[in-house]
């Protein structure tokens, strides 16, 4: 691999940024943020340093699941804006130097799209087998509900024909019957559609769910033997049509499944996977300042293709799921992060935001950062997290962390100029409100956590060994110390990080390094020289971070 095929397979190096379009910037006074705001804002994001703008659902919607309930997949929720917009926040981003990716949500519709409305009206229609129908009643599936505050069953009664229809989310989002193959046919030919408009590929919404058949009956899943085969259609009908889109998977599952989904040796089902099971060992780790449970999620990693890429990520708009922790360990990080039951959601997960969940405490935030910029792989943020933004645990369930963008110390944030009382949702008030906590302040401030993110993403972008390299943990003897390099072509990053409170002097034997080497500071001024053995001893404050690089006397790399 050569530096200038990082350019083809982008998204091994890139820094993605998740951002919902109605609560980023409202130009238009209406109270919901719009392309034309977001359009205002992205050279904010390319000063940033992101590379890829991921849109949560910008389509028509029904609004029960915050825009995870389509009526209409082709379309833009007039609220936003129109596809001319949409053009316009792709053409700029791409000038800017970001690709624009959006979230694919086709494991399900509306019950309002016109298809299932015509499913639902009668047995005959054209669209019935669009969705997975039963006639007899379902047995009891309450312990398979993904919303468990508002569903007990993943079958509900469509009253106009006497039959139940599957439903892994709430009931107001049909599952679709991936077995028909009309259906896989308008997924592609959606996917198409965004393509052709500049997209550069798609979260893939709730993957697993979306290749699940067993609702179906016999005859029906005989259409589609093997489920994973469409992912094979969708990730090449996807290259065949841009050369090098991208299809970022969100597979909540066991490594041996999470290897399955890459496409296993052959890597070509989802280009990416979020990587839930380091994330979640990341808040043990951090709970129990024990860096074992996250070097164990890291090594356990299944080896990935070059063609696939692990997304790295501290924070999503979901719930801060814990559901692959036991017990024990899940309450562990719930007694440090999220004591209160109103702080917990669907007794699996959290509804913080990182800072409020650290108490605050910029060391700590900080190395949490760090630590997540130095993993391998591709490092996804979620809007407002490079201010270190709060939650709102008035608002219900997930909504805690999707609150409005705060730009300024102004009047709503600066997110709109609208009356309060009209904005889509309220902006944070308190501690992390925007008095304290907005862009502005912070761009003017080099001390600011703003100015930190900056430094960590430029960093990020100058060591491609990170997003291409082999992952390796150094040997070293402290349980709340994670010490590891990752290695690529000639060049070599090591990062160490200080998940205690106290100091550490850290002792590190570097294979292949003697004394002609030295380790570069990359986040602050100064170099370590390496013995004749390759040895260092690094010092490090109560959750204190390093990067460094590897240099050696004959070495071109800039530092
Ligand atoms: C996963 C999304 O991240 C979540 O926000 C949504 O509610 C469900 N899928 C259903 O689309």
């Amino acid at each position: 691999m050569k530096i200038t095929d990082t350019s083809d397979v982008w998204w091994k190096t890139a820094v993605v940024y998740c951002l919902d379009v109605e609560t980023f910037m409202d130009w238009n006074d209406d109270g919901c943020g719009d392309f034309e705001g977001l359009a205002q804002r992205l050279d904010y994001l390319a000063e940033l340093g992101v590379t890829c703008l991921w849109l949560m659902p910008f389509y028509p919607t029904a609004d029960v699941d915050d825009g995870y309930d389509i009526t209409d997949f082709y379309g833009v929720d007039p609220r936003l804006g129109t596809h001319g917009d949409l053009v316009e926040v792709v053409r700029t981003a791409n000038d800017r130097g970001m690709r624009v990716i959006a979230d694919l949500v086709v494991n399900h519709t509306s019950n309002k799209h016109p298809w299932f409305r015509s499913a639902e009206s009668s047995i005959d229609s054209p669209y019935r087998d669009f969705y997975v129908w039963r006639s007899d009643p379902p047995p009891d599936t309450s312990s398979e509900v993904v919303f468990p505050d508002k569903e007990n069953s993943i079958w509900q009664l469509s009253e106009k024909t006497g039959e139940w229809y599957l439903h892994r989310f709430y009931r107001q989002q049909p599952d679709l019957n991936v077995t028909d193959p009309k259906v896989r046919d308008e997924i592609a030919k959606a996917m198409g559609f965004w393509l052709e408009l500049g997209l550069s590929g798609f979260r893939m919404d709730a993957v697993p769910f979306l290749l699940e058949t067993s609702g179906t009956d016999r005859a029906e899943a005989r259409r589609l033997p093997d489920p994973h085969e469409f992912l094979r259609q969708l990730r090449s009908f996807v290259g065949r049509r841009t050369g090098s889109g991208v299809l970022l998977g969100e597979v909540n599952l066991p490594h041996p499944q999470q290897a399955q989904f890459f496409g296993g040796e052959n890597g070509n089902e989802l280009t990416m996977l979020f990587d839930f099971l380091s994330m979640q060992y990341l808040y043990l780790s951090l709970a129990r300042a024990d860096a074992g449970p996250l070097a164990q999620a890291l090594t356990a990693r299944p080896k990935v293709s070059p063609d696939n890429q692990w997304a790295t990520f501290v924070r999503n708009h979901d719930e801060l799921t814990l559901d692959k922790l036991s017990d024990a360990e899940r309450e562990a990080v719930f007694a440090a992060f999220g004591p209160d039951p109103s702080m917990q959601v669907y007794g699996r997960g959290l509804r913080r935001r990182l800072p409020p969940m650290l108490d605050g405490d910029p060391r700590r935030i900080r190395m949490a950062y760090s630590l997540l910029f130095s993993l391998p792989g591709t490092p996804v943020l979620f809007y407002g997290e490079e201010i270190g933004m709060g939650e709102d645990l008035d608002l219900e369930g997930r909504m805690a962390v999707r609150t409005p963008m705060q730009w300024t110390s102004g009047v709503n944030g600066g997110f709109s100029r609208a009356p309060k009382r009209r904005l889509r949702r309220p902006v944070v008030s308190g501690g992390y409100g925007p008095e304290h906590v907005n862009v502005a302040d912070q761009r003017t401030d080099p001390d600011s956590l703003l100015s930190f993110m900056k430094l960590l993403i430029r960093r990020y972008r100058e060591c491609p060994e990170l997003g291409w390299g082999e992952f390796e943990l150094l040997d070293q003897p402290h349980a709340d110390v994670l010490a590891h390099q990752c290695r690529w072509e000639d060049g070599t990053m090591v990062a160490v990080h200080n998940l205690g409170a106290e100091p550490r002097s850290v002792p590190l034997t570097l294979d292949g390094c003697d004394s002609t080497h030295r380790l570069e500071d990359l986040l602050q001024d100064g170099s370590t020289p390496l013995s004749d053995k390759g040895k260092a001893e690094l010092r490090l404050e109560g959750y204190g971070y390093r990067w460094l690089r590897v240099t050696s006397a004959d070495s071109r790399r800039l530092v």
